[in-house]
């Protein structure tokens, strides 16, 4: 059947764009270009932040995911910039090996801008994970993962409210998958073990991800690098902005096809030669030494509530942390190097994925709370014990899945430079509609 190619964005003219190769402690320098159209082809229905009707729609700016930069280099949302001019920025590449992704961060449209296609993989490598023989070169692969709605024509859509009083929409759940911005594609794999780096940079969709066959994957990694073991795992969850490492081994499926499945559909399809050059070398049984912070040793619990503003009829019209706007004066400072707690109390009655920027961070538990108490008296009462993240979430984190009802904490280090970052909820919908706030390092 005919239809028209779908138009989208991408770095580079790609989606997702370009996969970058870094090692540990090589400084990379990147200058983005925005070479886009002046005017958006997606439909934008509302006042965006800090929009000057004078100016072009299409603004966007580059921020690398877990990526440790100075603030300048960091792609604060107001640092957008428009066609015709570009931005320079330094990657120090001064942390652990780990999957990142870069992706736009254009305030109030990085929704949109996303959606378009503006995605791609950044890797950071380095001499200890080397040293373990994993797999690597054509074997090591990143698989991105997000979701899009296709109207009859063929076309991206982007769903828009009808509701006057908000008129954005709080979610975008696609009804296809994509798998490095194809549709069910398939890859070849010879019958050893591949290494496979999944991404969900979908707008809001999580995905629930197993393989056909009862075939499991072994986790080695998640968001900020290598776990301290394998896990061997039937399925894995990924909200938006958390990735996965893992490992599959098809040596003993020479000549079979196995299916990557999100639920019970499948997003890829992996076609098993009869034969291969592999080796067939065993996981190491530890990967990475991970140093546990004492969350005794914070000097600071900053408590934090996850917030949502109905409108009249009782719709969601916008979604707050700790009840402020983006544009209220900033109140999260932590000091340079200091250790820190942060709470999320979920008010709301759905789970979040909070991402901070230049930290990675471990997560200390997660405890249920009485709203009711805390709506009556802003006090936190806890209605059940503590109960610390399973081993594939006590690794190192830059996104957390913030269950509702749960207050849920995480720790780190306020290590790199000093400067102004900002930290959000990474459904971008949410993130658009006021859930981000600026903080600083001092
Ligand atoms: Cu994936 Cu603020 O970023
Ligand atoms: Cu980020
Ligand atoms: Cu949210």
């Amino acid at each position: 059947r005919d239809v028209p190619p779908t138009p989208l964005w991408g770095y580079d003219g790609l989606f997702p764009g370009p996969t970058f190769e870094t090692r540990r402690g090589e400084p990379l320098l990147i200058e983005w270009v925005n070479a886009l159209p002046t005017q958006h082809f997606l439909p934008i229905d509302h006042n965006i932040h800090g929009a000057e009707h004078d100016k072009p729609d299409v603004r966007v700016v580059t921020h690398v995911h877990g990526a440790r930069v100075q603030a300048d280099a960091d792609g604060y949302p107001e640092d957008w910039y428009t066609p015709g001019h570009s931005a320079l920025y330094h990657y120090p590449n001064a942390q652990d090996a780990a999957t990142l992704w870069y992706h736009d961060h254009a305030m109030g449209i990085t929704r949109l801008n996303i959606y378009a296609g503006l995605v791609g993989t950044f890797i950071v490598r380095d001499a200890e994970e080397q040293a373990l023989g994993l797999p690597t070169g054509e074997y090591d692969i990143p698989l991105v993962l997000c979701d899009r709605l296709l109207a009859q024509d063929g076309q991206l859509y982007y769903p828009v409210s009808e509701d006057p009083s908000a008129p954005w929409v709080m979610q975008c759940n696609g009804n296809l998958p994509l798998c490095n911005g194809k549709i069910f594609p398939y890859v070849e794999v010879e019958p050893r073990p591949y290494r496979l780096r999944l991404i969900n940079v979908a707008n809001t969709s999580f995905f629930d991800l197993s393989l056909s066959h009862d075939h499991v994957f072994q986790q080695i990694g998640s968001d900020q690098g290598l776990l301290s073991a394998p896990l061997e795992r039937a399925r894995i969850e990924l909200y938006p902005a958390e990735r996965a490492d893992v490992v599959i081994d098809f040596s003993a499926l020479a000549g079979k096809s196995v299916q990557l499945l999100h639920q019970a559909q499948g997003i890829l399809e992996f076609r098993v030669k009869n034969s291969g050059r592999g080796t067939t070398a065993a996981l190491p049984a530890a990967l990475r030494n991970i140093p546990r912070i004492d969350p005794a040793s914070a000097v600071r619990d900053r408590v934090l509530t996850l917030n949502e503003v109905d409108d009249a009829n009782g719709n969601a019209m916008m979604m707050l942390l700790d009840g402020k706007h983006w544009s209220d004066p900033i109140t999260e400072n932590p000091r340079q190097n200091s250790i820190e707690t942060w709470s999320f109390v979920n008010l709301t009655g759905d789970a979040h994925p909070i991402h901070l920027h230049l930290v990675r961070f471990q997560i200390v538990d997660r405890r249920p709370f009485d709203l009711f108490a805390w709506n009556a008296h802003r006090t936190l009462k806890y209605t059940g014990p503590a109960e610390p993240p399973p081993p594939h979430e006590a690794g190192w984190k830059d996104t957390v899945r913030a269950d509702p009802g749960m207050v849920t904490r995480i720790a780190m280090r306020f290590e790199g430079e000093p400067g102004r970052y900002v930290w959000h909820c990474h459904f971008l919908e949410h993130e658009d509609n006021d859930m981000m706030r600026p903080y600083v390092v001092l």
